[in-house]
């Protein structure tokens, strides 16, 4: 935690009015634009390093590597470096299960069972530069598996628990993973997620993988392979054993994470290990105000980058006491978090604006029944938030004395980018909008031209100077990574969002430009969807669309033509949609679908999306000749008439 400390945070709740930046902000956000190098030379030293860099970066473009020379380690930062103060007596983790258990790990703790783990994974073979695949449940040893991989150099791979047996193989088929962790299993609304079994159902496809090492955590019988299968014992914390944290070089992979992208295949996104720790360390001090005293709950699942960076990575990097909550939001009944937030005291709230609308819906009688008055900062993640949400969070669990953090940022770009940041000085918030960029992160609004927009106009959010937090490459596919990210407009990351800067300066983020959706804050690609859909053997073509959806931001609307001869029927439908679940996730669902003779397409064969989309939301399709594609007038009619397209979405056996 740094010296940093902004004067009364109430000050800074002062919406609607017309307020500049402060000084402050607007003198550091300057400086490091000015002189990047300069900057984070000097941000880089709140870390402790084995090793000090000999050049803070090397851009070749698009690679941006950060402390170049420098050597550190993550979990070193994490853990030892707490445990050799007072705060070894600090809560690191406060535990609480869906089933009421709880466990509290200080920091000494948390060093003891990183140290155990570590110790068996060089056990079982793994070292430096090996890839761990970790598939596991909301428990206290997912944050400790993550740190054992980082202490001896390993690159761990987090499989959000959510996942199927095929999503596992895909990931462990990349990354060629040597062991996997999982859990017996996991608790979600009171019922048991067969985590183990969902594995052995994978490892038949997965030849990497030579050791599973499983964590009891539910109890139920598992079948355990001879030789292969491990639990890992329970005796923690009597095993005093020291396993060595490795140095690693900067730009040292700490981990690979995937995520949607256009094209069918999730993209292995590769963070590294100085850049990435820097960058979230001193973000998470501007944005979160972090203080020693501070309780700190982020309800994402460890499973996706939030959960990486601001449960692990960042507040641990801090020594700060985190909350960590096994289960469902509303089990066993809707107050469930506020409770939780009674119960530890937590000061710091960050969660989803899909969670805030959930929420909304069953009304303010919920929160009114905790006292919630350690809460001083709330904070929103993963999708735009609308205003509406954003008063109620204000008024209903902030008691309108807490500022909300709208914090925008990416798998990709490691930590937190465009968020207001009480931790450098307050600020006039404006709900929905996530204000200013953070110190060290250059950001612009630009048409397609990549000429800088004016204020009011929206466009495409691009990131013009490299990042310490920047993904260091896609797994194994640096093609993908440049045509991704660099190649759109040259010189500058392109995001994939459209944005509008107001003539404040603050920004306003407006969703995907592309083909990404964001359901319920969880980011899909429509052709994953659609490469899914079509191994149904029924299916002959697939088109997905988003449709805006009040709760979820948007719902997936899956349009499918079957196979001649194939009657459509709603037996179908359910395949299909189970299909989908187990291909990717129960977040694939589909909200509607749509039996249709065929699906809209360009002449080279891309799908026509503004066309799924207008039939989707019922919408015009407005302007037909601005269709970004090169399809005719006369086709887009075509195919909307052959949609049956009448302004209203396809009744649901449009199947004829
Ligand atoms: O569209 C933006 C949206 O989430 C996308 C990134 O998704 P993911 O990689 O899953 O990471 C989510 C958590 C960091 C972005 O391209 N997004 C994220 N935060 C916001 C947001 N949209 C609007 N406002 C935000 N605060």
């Amino acid at each position: 935690m740094d010296d940093i400390r902004a004067p009364d945070r109430a000050s800074s709740i002062s919406t609607g009015v017309r307020v500049w930046p402060s000084k402050r902000y607007a003198k550091m956000h300057r400086d490091s634009i000015e002189d990047p190098e300069a900057f984070w030379d000097q941000q880089a030293r709140k870390l402790e390093w084995q090793k000090t860099w000999d050049h803070v970066l090397e851009w070749k473009e698009p690679y941006g590597r950060w402390f170049v020379g420098g050597k550190l380690n993550a979990c070193h930062q994490c853990v030892d470096r707490h445990v050799h103060t007072w705060r070894r007596s600090k809560v690191a983790i406060y535990w609480e299960g869906e089933n009421g258990e709880t466990r509290v790990l200080s920091y000494s703790t948390l060093f003891r069972e990183v140290n155990h783990f570590a110790h068996m994974l060089l056990s079982l073979g793994v070292t430096k530069g090996d890839r761990v695949a970790l598939y596991l449940p909301m428990i206290p040893e997912l944050p400790v598996a993550m740190l054992a991989c980082a202490r001896i150099g390993a690159v761990h791979t987090v499989i959000f628990s959510g996942f199927s047996a095929q999503a596992i193989c895909g990931r462990i088929g990349d990354t060629r993973a040597k062991v996997i962790v999982t859990s017996d299993g996991g608790l979600r609304r009171g019922k048991i997620v067969p985590l183990k079994d969902i594995v052995d159902q994978a490892l038949p496809a997965c030849p990497s993988v030579e050791n599973v090492i499983v964590v009891r955590r539910t109890g139920q019988a598992i079948h355990m392979r001879e030789g292969r299968d491990h639990w890992l014992s329970k005796d923690m914390t009597g095993a005093h054993v020291f396993v060595e944290p490795v140095a690693v070089e900067s730009s040292h992979p700490l981990y690979v994470l995937y995520t949607s992208g256009t094209t069918g295949k999730p993209k292995g996104i590769v963070h590294g290990t100085g850049g990435y720790m820097v960058f979230n360390y001193v973000a998470y001090q501007w944005v979160f105000d972090i203080r020693e005293e501070s309780v700190y709950w982020c309800t994402a699942d460890v499973g996706w980058v939030t959960g990486h960076s601001q449960i692990v990575y960042a507040p641990l990097s801090h020594g700060a006491a985190v909350v960590l909550y096994e289960g469902a939001p509303d089990y066993p009944a809707v107050d469930r978090w506020w409770d939780i937030i009674e119960k530890y005291g937590v000061s710091i709230f960050y969660t989803s604006p899909t969670a805030i609308r959930m929420f909304m819906r069953h009304g303010e009688k919920w929160p009114a029944r905790h006292d919630m008055s350690s809460l001083n900062l709330l904070g929103s993640v993963g999708e735009p938030i609308n205003p509406e949400a954003w008063y109620w969070y204000f008024r209903h669990i902030g008691g309108e004395r807490c500022p909300i953090v709208d914090t925008w940022w990416q798998t990709e770009t490691g930590g937190i980018m465009i968020s207001p940041t009480p931790g450098i000085d307050p600020l006039a918030l404006k709900p929905g909008s996530a204000t200013f960029p953070l110190p060290g992160v250059d950001v612009a609004v630009v048409d397609a031209r990549g000429n800088e927009l004016e204020a009011g106009e929206t466009g495409y959010l691009i990131i013009r100077k490299p990042w310490p937090g920047m993904l260091l490459d896609v797994y194994e596919d640096p093609a993908r990574y440049r045509e991704a990210y660099w190649s759109r407009f040259p010189g500058s990351y392109y995001t994939g969002d459209f944005a509008m800067r107001d003539e404040d300066g603050y920004f306003w983020l407006l969703g995907r430009a592309d083909e990404v959706l964001k359901v319920a804050g969880h980011r899909l690609g429509t052709a994953e969807i659609e490469d899914a859909a079509i191994a149904h053997p029924a299916v002959a073509e697939a088109g997905v669309t988003g449709r805006p959806d009040e709760l979820k931001g948007e719902t997936i609307v899956l349009f499918v033509t079957l196979k001649e001869g194939i009657p459509p029927s709603d037996a179908l439908k359910k395949e299909i949609a189970d299909l989908l679940r187990e291909t990717i996730g129960p977040v694939a669902a589909p909200g509607e679908m749509y039996f249709v003779d065929s699906i809209p397409k360009t002449r080279s064969g891309k799908i026509m999306r503004r066309v799924l989309k207008a039939v989707a939301s019922g919408k015009d399709i407005g302007d037909l000749t601005t269709l970004e594609d090169e399809a005719s007038v006369e086709e887009v009619r075509n195919a909307l008439a052959r949609l049956g397209h009448t302004g209203a979405p396809p009744p649901a056996d449009s199947s004829h």
